[in-house]
């Protein structure tokens, strides 16, 4: 069985999305801009039912390119991490912009730490932000503010259909998952020890730890297909991998 939910009663009032930086940016220019707009019309649905949505944003190309910049002659971790980051925020900021623009109630400013971003969403419907220090990715970030917001749940929106077993384009003998426990994530990913900068796994393995230790389930799907987002923020089955920590 493919399908998997978090329960309607758990509809959730404030969501968490961890977004990858590659779904912003679709091969095809006229995919971007259909992905932006059905992307606007999910956030208009959710803030007319007064419910809370945080948007943290990854680097995608903007970060891997700056990393490899600075790489040629720079090696010092926290450095290209910094340069990461930057990549996450200018992400962050286009949502930003095309969500302000529509007339949404987005913070206006993009908070640099977790703290900040949940208090933020204690005062505007949206909040998106990118990185916020060394160590992590932005799916880190995420799951802290889902703990920090009280959300049970943080979406992982990646653009990878779900977890596997190995990477399937190298392996093809993998298998994927639709449900599983925080500990067989952790068994594929790692737990805690942080991925070199600019490095990619399914989930971060330090936002595996910091799910496993507050309790956060993460919902893993493919970010490019809005429908798959927009089923998990209203905690309808989805396609992709629910990974329970409690
Ligand atoms: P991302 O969060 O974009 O990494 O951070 P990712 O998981 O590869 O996500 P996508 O799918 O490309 O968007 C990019 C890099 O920025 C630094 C790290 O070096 C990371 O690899 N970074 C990001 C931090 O050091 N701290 C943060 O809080 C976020």
């Amino acid at each position: 069985m493919k399908r998997r939910c978090m329960e309607p009663s758990l509809m959730p009032t404030t969501s968490i999305v961890a977004l990858g930086g590659s779904t912003l940016r679709p091969e095809h220019d006229e995919d971007r801009a259909r992905w932006f707009g059905r992307l606007r019309q999910v956030v208009i649905g959710l803030e007319g039912e007064g419910r809370r949505l945080a948007l943290v944003v990854g680097g995608g190309a903007p970060a891997r390119e700056g990393i490899a910049l600075a790489s040629t002659v720079l090696s010092e971790r926290a450095a290209l991490d910094t340069v990461g980051i930057a990549g996450t925020r200018l992400n962050a900021t286009v949502l930003q912009q095309v969500l302000l623009d529509v007339g949404l109630d987005v913070a206006p400013t993009i908070p640099t730490t977790t703290d900040e971003a949940a208090s933020l969403l204690d005062r505007h419907h949206v909040v998106v932000m990118g990185g916020t220090v060394p160590g992590h990715t932005t799916d880190a970030v995420a799951v802290d503010l889902a703990r920090k917001a009280g959300a049970s749940t943080c979406i992982i929106a990646t653009n990878v259909d779900r977890v596997y077993s190995a990477d399937p384009r190298t392996n093809p003998d993998a298998t994927s998952f639709s449900e599983m426990d925080i500990d067989a994530l952790a068994a594929i990913t790692g737990i805690d020890t942080p991925l070199q900068p600019g490095a990619s796994t399914v989930v971060d393995p330090v936002a595996v730890g910091h799910a496993k230790r507050g309790l956060v389930d993460l919902a893993v799907l493919d970010g490019r297909q809005m429908d798959r987002l927009e089923a998990a923020l209203d905690g309808r089955p989805f396609e992709g991998t629910l990974v329970r920590s409690r």
